[in-house]
């Protein structure tokens, strides 16, 4: 079933001008980092996302929320990117334009060497200063509070939290992009979080070919349409490999 979808997107993407892509946790999930919302082995299973994950958790204890951003850094860092992040860099060589949006952290796309990645959600590889918000792609690792290398505030890890508001700059990249593709592909996202439930929906009635990539079973869909249950690490390699030889 999968493979004659696979041949047809396939078919699509050598013809495609612009394919804009959204991943999310799932595509990482092959690399053995884990997703947010799995009942077992999901982030937010083990922890509370108020306290780790909002403002008002890092007011109230910054050492517990940097000790456990911490060891998503160190995580993501040891993790190596999977055959769904290297094919997806193939697959920018391959047509015209490709705009690659990601909700994901890790840093896993650009080490696969995708270019210009439009991170949604921030990244663990990098901190902010709380007093002029400048930004830091190093600090002091050890500390258990790091302080800002140019005027000694606070830093916070420069991601996104409940309750804050999206980059103003990739949000606006990632609607230009998604309004302006004729292909779209929603990889490894439970897509319940804006703006990833919006975009393939408004990709859709640009009348861009939209496919939905996901482990879980989702709802059969024609074309303009095309839904694949698989492995991104699976999958995606044969989709490029389809589309323009391997
Ligand atoms: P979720 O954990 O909500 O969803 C991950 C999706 O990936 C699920 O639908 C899985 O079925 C699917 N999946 C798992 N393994 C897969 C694989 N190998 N191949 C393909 N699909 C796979 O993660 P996100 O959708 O990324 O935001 O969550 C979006 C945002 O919600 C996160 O960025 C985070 C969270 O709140 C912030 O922290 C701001």
């Amino acid at each position: 079933m999968n493979d004659a979808v696979i041949t047809a997107f396939a078919k699509r993407l050598r013809t495609a001008r612009h394919v804009t892509v959204l991943t999310g946790a799932g595509i990482s999930a092959e690399s053995g980092i884990p997703t947010f919302r799995d009942a077992q082995t999901g982030l937010w299973s083990h922890f509370d996302p108020e306290e780790l994950a909002s403002p008002a958790g890092f007011a109230r204890n910054p050492a517990l929320v940097w000790r456990w951003y911490a060891e998503r850094r160190v995580k993501a860092c040891a993790a190596q990117p999977n055959p769904a992040h290297y094919a997806l860099a193939e697959l920018a060589q391959r047509v015209p334009q490709l705009t690659l949006i990601t909700q994901n952290i890790d840093g896993l796309h650009q080490r696969a060497g995708s270019p210009d990645v439009i991170e949604l959600h921030g990244s663990l590889h990098r901190a902010r200063c709380m007093a002029d918000g400048s930004v830091h792609t190093t600090w002091d690792y050890d500390e258990e509070l790091p302080l800002c290398p140019d005027c000694g505030a606070l830093l916070r890890p420069d991601v996104v939290w409940f309750g804050e508001m999206l980059p103003r700059v990739a949000l606006e990249t990632a609607w230009a992009a998604t309004l302006d593709c004729d292909v779209f592909m929603s990889i490894g996202t439970s897509g319940v979080v804006e703006p990833a439930a919006s975009l393939p929906r408004v990709a859709l009635g640009r009348d861009a070919t939209v496919l939905i990539l996901n482990l879980e079973q989702t709802t059969a869909a024609r074309p303009p349409l095309f839904t694949i249950n698989g492995k991104a690490g699976e999958v995606l390699p044969q989709l490029v490999a389809a589309a323009f030889g391997a």
